[in-house]
C-alpha cells in the first residue's frame, strides 16, 4: 500500500522538478453502472468474434487534422489544453512490416512540447485478434480498419494519456496485424512481430530517440500481450543508463482453471500467426509467454513494471465465458497479481472496464481515493525496486468514471 510520504520521493530521473503530470478536478464525477453494461454485453447473442472485434476496438482519437478538437479542450482536469498533432510515419523501409491487407504499417509520433528528447512513451494499441481464414474474413467485414493502414490520417490528435504527458515524446502504434503483435507469416498476412521490431529498428536511427533517458513501453490489451512477449528480449538491447519502464494496460490475463475458451486456446492461433517466440521465453506450452505472471520473470530486473487491470476485466470475462457476477475470477486474479507482487506495481480497480489510459477520464479512476493519475505520478518518481500496489476490495461499490466520447 502507498503512504502519503511516498509522493515526495525526489529522484534524479523524474521528468520535472514538480512532476505532477495531471491536475484533477474531483468535484464532479459521473459514474455509470458498468456492471449493468457487462451483463447486457454478455447477454447479447451476436457471434462472439464479430462482437468482440466491434466492442473492444474503440476510437482513441478525435479524428483528423481539421477538427477543432473540442473533446480535450473542455477537460477541466488537464493543466492546459495541449493541441500538438501526431504525425504519421510509414515503415516503408521494412519490407515485412505489413498490415493484413498488405498495406505498409505505420506509426504516429509527437515530440515533447519543450523539445526535450529525454522522455519517451511508446504505445502499442489493442483490438482483439483473428486466428483463421473465417475469423479474419469476418474481421475484415466488420472491423476493416483493424487490418489496414489505408484509412489513417497523416495528422491526428489523441485523447487520454496522450494529451496529458506534454513533456514526453510519444509514439503511438496502431494495431493492424490481428495477431497480438506476435506473427510473421506471408501466408496468413500476420506480421505483428515484424511490425513491432521494425518500429524499434526505425527508432534506433532516429536522432531524437537516441537521446532518450527514460522510455515507457505501454500496451493496451493485445498491445500489452505483445509487450509481454516481445519486450524481455528487446529490452536487453538498451543501454543500462536508460530508465526503462513498462505499463501493461488491461493485458494481464490469467489461466482461469476450467475455462474451455480461455487464453490457452491462443496456442492454436499461434500456429496460424507463425508466432515468433523470442529466445528469452522457453515456456511450454508456448501461450504461457503471453501470461503476465510468467512473462514478467523474463524481464530484466532493472525494468519497472506497472500493471493496470480491472478485477472484472470485460475482455477476459468474455474470453473465458464467465459470469460477471461471480467473484471467483476476481479473487483468482488478485491471487495471481499477489504472486507477482515482488516484481510489479499494481493498480487494480474493481469496476468493470477494459482499458484505462486511452480514455479521457483516465486520471479519475480511483481506488480508496487514490487516483490513477496520482499513482502514475508516484510510480514515475519511484526507485526501481519499490512498488506501488493498490487492489480494490470493494467489489460491490466500485464504479468507473465514464464519459460518452470514450466509448465506441
Ligand atoms: C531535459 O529535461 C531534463 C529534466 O527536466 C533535464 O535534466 C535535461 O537537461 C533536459 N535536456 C535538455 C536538452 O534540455
Ligand atoms: C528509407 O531509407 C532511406 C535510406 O536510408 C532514407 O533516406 C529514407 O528517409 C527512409 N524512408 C523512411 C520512410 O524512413
Ligand atoms: C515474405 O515476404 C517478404 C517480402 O515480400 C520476403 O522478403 C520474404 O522472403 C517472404 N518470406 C517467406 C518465408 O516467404
Amino acid at each position: 500500500m502507498m503512504t502519503s510520504s511516498e509522493s515526495s520521493s525526489p529522484l534524479s530521473y523524474s521528468p520535472t522538478p514538480s512532476p505532477e503530470l495531471i491536475k484533477i478536478n474531483s468535484t464532479h464525477k459521473s459514474y455509470h453502472i458498468e456492471v449493468g453494461l457487462a451483463i447486457l454485453f454478455l447477454c447479447l447473442t451476436i457471434p462472439s468474434l464479430l462482437f468482440l472485434t466491434l466492442i473492444y476496438h474503440r476510437e482513441t482519437t478525435s479524428i483528423s487534422s481539421t477538427s477543432t478538437k473540442t473533446t480535450t479542450t473542455d477537460s477541466s482536469f488537464l493543466k492546459s489544453s495541449f493541441q500538438k498533432n501526431f504525425y504519421r510515419k510509414s515503415l516503408l523501409n521494412y519490407s515485412h512490416a505489413r498490415c493484413m491487407d498488405d498495406s505498409i504499417a505505420s506509426y504516429y509520433i509527437r515530440l515533447a512540447n519543450n523539445n526535450n528528447n529525454s522522455y519517451w512513451l511508446i504505445y502499442f494499441d489493442g483490438g482483439w485478434f483473428c486466428y483463421s481464414k473465417e475469423s479474419c474474413n469476418l474481421r475484415r467485414l466488420y472491423s476493416p480498419n483493424l487490418m489496414t493502414s489505408n484509412n489513417l490520417n497523416e495528422k491526428k490528435s489523441f485523447i487520454g494519456i496522450f494529451s496529458s504527458l506534454k513533456q514526453y515524446n510519444i509514439i503511438y502504434v496502431p494495431y493492424c496485424s490481428s495477431d497480438l503483435w506476435s506473427g510473421s507469416s506471408n501466408k496468413t498476412h500476420s506480421h505483428g512481430s515484424d511490425i513491432f521490431h521494425a518500429i524499434f529498428d526505425d527508432l534506433k536511427i532516429d536522432k531524437n530517440f537516441q537521446k532518450a533517458k527514460q522510455i515507457i513501453f505501454t500496451g493496451f490489451s493485445a498491445g500489452g500481450l505483445g509487450l509481454l512477449l516481445n519486450l524481455p528480449n528487446l529490452l536487453q538491447q538498451f543501454p543500462t543508463h536508460i530508465d526503462l519502464r513498462v505499463i501493461i494496460d488491461s493485458g494481464w490475463f490469467i489461466d482461469y482453471p476450467g475455462s474451455i475458451n480461455g487464453i490457452s486456446k491462443i496456442n492454436e492461433a499461434m500456429v496460424y500467426w507463425n508466432t515468433q517466440i523470442p529466445s528469452s521465453c522457453q515456456l511450454k506450452p508456448q501461450y504461457k509467454c503471453f501470461l503476465g505472471s510468467e512473462a514478467i520473470r523474463l524481464f530484466p530486473s532493472r525494468v519497472s513494471i506497472l500493471v493496470i487491470q480491472s478485477l472484472f476485466d470485460q475482455t477476459q470475462l468474455h474470453l473465458d465465458k464467465l459470469n460477471p457476477h461471480s467473484n471467483d475470477f476476481s479473487l483468482k486474479l488478485i491471487e495471481n497479481l499477489r504472486q507477482s507482487s515482488n516484481r510489479i506495481s499494481i493498480f487494480a480497480p474493481a469496476c468493470s472496464i477494459h482499458g484505462f489510459l486511452f480514455r479521457s477520464l483516465w486520471p479519475q479512476f480511483d481506488i480508496e481515493q487514490r487516483t490513477l493519475a496520482s499513482v502514475l505520478n508516484v510510480w514515475l518518481k519511484r526507485k526501481k525496486r519499490t512498488h506501488v500496489q493498490l487492489i480494490d476490495h470493494h467489489f460491490d461499490s466500485s464504479f468507473c468514471p465514464q464519459r460518452d466520447d470514450d466509448e465506441i
